[in-house]
């Protein structure tokens, strides 16, 4: 039985982690929340890191990029293994989230459905097969309380593209204005927020008379929860180092 510390807990995904765990052989021992003093009082739930006197083996965050310096200080502190499934980190967050991985496990990835990670293998292919003349053009499509855009997923889907082309890609979010003509070397990032759609990607190579669209729709945060619960099993035990989903899959 892997005992989980939530951090995040009384968010959408918290939620849905503390609902599946339990039927899958780990439990939350504890929750962590910023909002935990406006919830009704448990004597799980803690409202910082460092209050919580609970046991746990591995830590799972669906948080706020906001708290990531906290989080890796006490995980580091406690040796404790971490699954980060928030998203919006910047350049300099994604470094020392590297350098904490230099002393603990860490397993990321901006989207935890097996679906997604076979469409970024998917992605990468057709951007290397169709090559520099089809524009690669992404959509995504979330619900209206999202915080970051462009999504952890257009940026893993963004990634993939850019290693299939080979080349140096820049990136344009969405377009305006009166001299926004595209280039051949653009990838195109377009965020629509829109009431309570749980995740749309669609990566879209437009060619001379034909259209090739990859999509994947997430229908239930269910689906992050089940790959966020198989990805803190997978790293409790093991050593120091940066894990993502290609590595779940490969075991
Ligand atoms: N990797 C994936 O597959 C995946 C899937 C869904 C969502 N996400 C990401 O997970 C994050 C959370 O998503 P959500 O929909 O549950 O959001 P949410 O806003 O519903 O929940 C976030 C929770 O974190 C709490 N929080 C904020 N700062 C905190 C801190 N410093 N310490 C502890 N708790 C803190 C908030 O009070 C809130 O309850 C977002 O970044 C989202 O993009 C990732």
């Amino acid at each position: 039985m892997v005992k989980i510390l939530l951090n995040g807990a009384l968010g959408r995904m918290g939620k849905m982690i503390t609902d599946a765990a339990d039927n899958v052989s780990c439990s939350v021992s504890a929750g962590v929340d910023v909002r935990a003093g406006s919830a009704e009082p448990r004597d799980d739930l803690f409202r910082s890191l460092s209050e919580v006197d609970r046991d746990f083996d591995v830590i799972v965050d669906f948080s706020r990029p906001e708290g990531l310096d906290d989080l890796l200080a006490f995980a580091v502190s406690r040796s404790k293994p971490v699954v980060l499934c928030t998203t919006g980190y910047t350049d300099e967050e994604i470094s020392r989230i590297h350098e904490a991985a230099g002393k603990i496990a860490v397993f990321r990835s901006g989207n935890m459905s097996l679906g997604v990670n076979v469409l970024c293998h998917l992605v990468k292919a057709a951007a290397k097969k169709l090559g520099v003349n089809y524009d690669i053009e992404i959509i995504e499509r979330h619900h209206n309380q999202k915080k970051d855009a462009p999504s952890g997923t257009a940026i893993m889907l963004r990634d993939a593209a850019i290693a299939g082309r080979g080349e140096e890609l820049h990136e344009v979010d969405g377009r305006g204005g009166r001299d926004c003509k595209r280039d051949k070397y653009e990838i195109g990032m377009h965020a629509v927020r829109g009431g309570t759609v749980v995740g749309i990607h669609e990566v879209g190579f437009y060619g001379d008379s034909e259209v090739v669209t990859l999509t994947h729709t997430a229908e239930s945060r269910g689906v992050f929860a089940a790959g966020a619960i198989s990805a803190a099993k997978f790293i409790a035990d093991k050593p120091a180092g940066m894990y993502d989903m290609d590595d779940l899959l490969a075991e």
